[in-house]
């Protein structure tokens, strides 16, 4: 069967095409996407409305590239799946409603799917079906959550999540305190290889013996950094930007593979998961190799153009999906930029 994915949740638009074996295989034959991420960086953050009139501008043509790669006719397909949440509700609509047109306009089914799911299922693309249960850490611009998967197309749990910024969002606003371009992980990251990751101990966020064993948060750790920066100045220093920028990716990665590792051992989980955009970061995947090696946990980090937003996640949850024979969303459905986890599809 083939499986179509639509992804419109944030500033990326993706079109994914994935053939589901019999045996609940899953093969990627297609995956286009078009960010609108270069409309955003003056503003050093994504702009809702920017998102969706850039979805709605490059909906069409996404599509058509991703039919060109896979060699397929859009009748060919069998089934479609959408980002119905969470995310950008403008952003989002633009999705589902062309999802809907085309399952419509095709006497197709339609499955309006969870993204977060999505992210995990992102891996089965790359290294086959997941083990259960076995627990994701999901790493964005938008997302920070420790997830419980007992089964991908049934049973999601949140174990933890931030309380406040995402862990690429503090990548974000550190980078423009430091006057480094965004989206800020990359440049970050890079900087942090000429730096010294103990030369100031940035605070550990959310690891007290009375904080939420599973949940994160990085507000207090990009504050922290900023009063650095800011004492520094005043008293007439250099700002030593690769020290800053090595200690502050420290602490984070510190915190996310502590926690993860943790949840494992805590849950009896052998398999950790990474995705996400920072899932690419190099000191966070080293770390979390080096500690999962030390804890027996099989780690798995799909290759960076997986782990970011695309419609070929989407595609892959809904092969998930059909596989596991759940109904089809009822043609009715909306965006929901609120949808939580546990609602893996509507
Ligand atoms: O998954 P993604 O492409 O989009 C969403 O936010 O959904 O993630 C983008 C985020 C940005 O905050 C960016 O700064 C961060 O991922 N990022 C990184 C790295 N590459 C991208 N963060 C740390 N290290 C990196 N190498
Ligand atoms: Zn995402």
């Amino acid at each position: 069967m083939i499986i179509l994915g639509i992804e419109s949740s944030c500033d990326e638009t993706g079109v994914g095409i994935a053939e589901l074996g019999a045996d609940g295989s899953v093969r990627l034959l297609a995956d286009q996407v078009a960010s609108s991420v270069g409309q955003h960086a003056r503003f050093g953050g994504v702009v809702p409305e920017i998102a969706s009139r850039a979805h709605l501008e490059a909906m069409r043509p996404t599509m058509d590239r991703a039919l060109a790669e896979s060699g397929l006719a859009l009748s060919d397909v069998d089934a479609f799946a959408v980002t119905r949440g969470p995310g950008l509700a403008g952003a989002l609509m633009v999705g589902v409603g062309a999802a809907k047109a085309y399952a419509l306009a095709l006497g197709k089914p339609c499955y309006g799917v969870n993204h977060l799911a999505g992210h995990v299922a992102a891996d089965t693309l790359q290294h086959g079906s997941l083990p259960s249960p076995c627990l994701a850490l999901l790493v964005s611009g938008g997302h920070t959550q420790l997830l419980l998967v007992e089964d991908l197309a049934g049973k999601i749990t949140e174990l933890g999540s931030t309380i406040d910024d995402a862990a690429g969002e503090a990548y974000d606003k550190v980078a423009r305190l430091l006057e480094l371009p965004y989206p800020g992980g990359p440049p970050i990251d890079k900087l942090a290889a000429e730096g010294d990751p103990e030369a100031i101990a940035f605070p550990r966020g959310m690891t007290g013996p009375r904080d939420a064993r599973h949940d994160f948060s990085f507000s207090g750790l990009k504050t922290a950094v900023a009063r650095w920066v800011e004492r520094a100045e005043a008293a007439g220093e250099t700002v030593p930007v690769a020290d800053v920028a090595a200690s502050f990716q420290e602490a984070v990665a510190d915190v996310l593979t502590m926690k993860a590792v943790r949840a494992a051992e805590e849950y009896g989980i052998g398999t950790l998961l990474i995705s996400g955009g920072v899932a690419a970061n190099s000191r966070i995947s080293g770390l979390a190799a080096q500690r999962c090696a030390a804890a027996g946990i099989e780690l798995r980090v799909p290759r960076p153009r997986l782990c970011t937003d695309n419609g070929a996640m989407i595609a892959a949850l809904g092969a998930a999906l059909v596989h596991a024979g759940v109904a089809p969303t009822a043609m009715e459905f909306g965006a929901d930029p609120a949808m939580p986890v546990e609602l893996i599809s509507l």
